[in-house]
């Protein structure tokens, strides 16, 4: 099965949304998704982002299918043609009743790399149980350093399974984000300790055990 990954920006309190829509605006934290999702290790293959049918609903019509990647919207719709009507999604966007589903649709992509949860909250939280039987390899965390207003969180990360791996900081500028002249995006590369990637020695920067402890809704 292609690798498994999730990618996820969260305040310290663990929010990642708020009234269907991002809490913040980070045009670094935009760039650093669509860079991640959309590289790949081999010329001619495609990641697929899979998505709950609220993360779909909020990312703009103009911006949607998010071009080059394999799209998959998750619902629990028993009548697929009127969910792609009420929400909008095209034929090429492939949907599925379930997680496990997404997967064994997806293994028949012939030009898959990897593949990305992109949320929402239930996604996450069972790419990250193992319970379907999916190891997530890693998880690609921001954390944003301010606690913004949300009513939807991510589920604490286990730190027996996720180390760092790699940490980039971006400070956003005041003139840029007058709104946000204190906030500081990190993102962190997080590995699973159980895939088949050793993460290397911890670099002398905050370990997941402290993601952890700040993420917990
Ligand atoms: N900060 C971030 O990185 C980030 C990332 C993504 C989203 N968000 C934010 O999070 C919010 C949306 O997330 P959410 O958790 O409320 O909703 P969501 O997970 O995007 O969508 C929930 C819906 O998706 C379907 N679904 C999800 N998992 C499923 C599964 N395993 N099997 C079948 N159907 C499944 C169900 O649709 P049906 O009701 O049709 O059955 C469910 O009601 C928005 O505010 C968005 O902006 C933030």
């Amino acid at each position: 099965m292609a690798c498994v990954n999730i990618i996820v920006a969260a305040t310290p309190t663990g929010g990642i949304g708020m009234d269907g829509k991002l809490p913040w605006e980070l045009p670094g934290d935009m760039a650093y998704f669509r860079e991640v999702t959309m590289r790949t290790k081999r010329e001619g293959t495609r990641n697929a982002v899979v998505m709950g049918r609220k993360t779909w609903a909020s990312i703009p019509a103009k911006f949607r299918p998010l071009k080059g990647r394999i799209n998959l919207v998750l619902s629990s719709s028993s009548d697929e043609s009127a969910l792609r009507v009420a929400e909008g999604i095209p034929a090429e966007v492939l949907v599925s009743s379930s997680l496990a589903g997404a997967m064994s649709a997806l293994s028949s992509v012939p030009d898959l790399a990897s593949i990305f949860v992109i949320g929402g909250a239930s996604a996450f939280s069972e790419a990250l149980s193992g319970i379907t039987g999916i190891i997530c390899d890693t998880v690609y965390l921001t954390r944003v350093l301010v606690e913004k207003s949300c009513d939807v969180f991510i589920p604490p990360l286990d730190d027996s399974k996720y180390a760092l791996d790699e940490l980039q900081v971006s400070y956003h500028s005041f003139l840029e984000h007058r709104q946000y002249m204190n906030l500081i995006a990190q993102f962190f590369t997080l590995l699973c300790l159980s895939s088949s990637v050793a993460p290397p020695p911890y670099p002398p920067f905050p370990t997941i055990t402290r993601v952890a402890a700040q993420t917990s809704a």
